[in-house]
């Protein structure tokens, strides 16, 4: 599905990603761990091709195509699809944007509990958990092949969690065998407390804009936990 290959990305004259391999299959969910300011959302931010990210050296191949030179709207169409850490007030009502996609606006706004925003510009005047649940409500009808979910579950409550995350355990198709699924997932986690929810195939921990060390979703989050980002440093220098 994706396959970013020595990406170097810099962003107003400064470099941010240095170097960052990340190999996502088919049906696989995979979760970046990583300090504040660490390059997590440069990352998504440079798949999905956000203008303001430039690719200085390395590569970025989507189904099998380098999609490094691709705009924004075309790695949408290919199945690229984005829910962001601070998502924008649009002046757009939300339901004028959804009705040119595919997917389902009223089962996906009943689930997420979004009925009565669908009217309302995106984002406008959303509570920080409100705009966490447009977000999903936005992908999940965009329905795209790779989910690139930049910490969904941050300033959302319980129970609200539980809610986006059924949804996007739904998109990701978990109750089928991994060879029958379809889509795929980055999810960016800074607490992991959405691992309590949606099963993740592999953890990757980014520090200073390189990807130090990868392995279980759940080894890696205990290990942050009782050690910190310290530990993680020591453990890729061979320590
Ligand atoms: N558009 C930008 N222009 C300049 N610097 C940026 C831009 N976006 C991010 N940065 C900087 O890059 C670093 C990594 O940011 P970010 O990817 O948001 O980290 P994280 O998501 O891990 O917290 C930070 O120091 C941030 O200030
Ligand atoms: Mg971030």
């Amino acid at each position: 599905m994706l396959k970013v290959r020595n990406a170097w990305i810099e962003a107003d004259g400064k470099k941010i990603l240095k170097g960052v391999n990340l190999e996502v299959g088919k049906g696989e969910v995979h979760v970046i761990f990583g300090p504040n300011g660490s390059g997590k959302s440069t990352l998504l931010a440079a798949i999905m091709g956000l203008p303001s990210y430039k690719i200085t050296d390395g590569e970025i191949i989507f189904k099998g195509r380098d999609i490094k030179n691709e705009p924004i709207w075309k790695r949408a169409k290919m199945g690229i699809g984005i829910a962001f850490q601070s998502p924008p007030e649009i002046n757009l009502k939300m339901n004028k944007l959804l009705e040119n996609l595919d997917g389902n606006i009223e089962k996906y706004a009943k689930e997420l509990r979004m009925e009565e925003y669908i009217d309302r510009d995106i984002n406008k005047g959303f509570s920080g958990g409100e705009r966490k649940r447009s977000e999903i409500l936005q992908i999940a009808i965009q329905q795209p092949d790779l989910l690139l979910l930049d910490e969904p579950e941050s300033g959302v409550d319980m129970e609200n969690i539980y809610i986006i995350s059924k949804v996007i355990n739904e998109l990701l198709e978990k109750n089928k065998r991994i060879v029958e699924r379809k889509r795929s997932a980055v999810i960016i986690t800074h607490t992991g407390y959405i691992l309590d929810f949606i099963d993740a195939n592999l953890a990757h921990v980014m520090m200073d804009g390189k990807i130090i060390c990868k392995g279980p979703p759940r080894d890696v989050l205990e290990t942050i936990k009782k050690y910190g980002y310290e530990k993680c440093s020591a453990c890729a220098e061979g320590d």
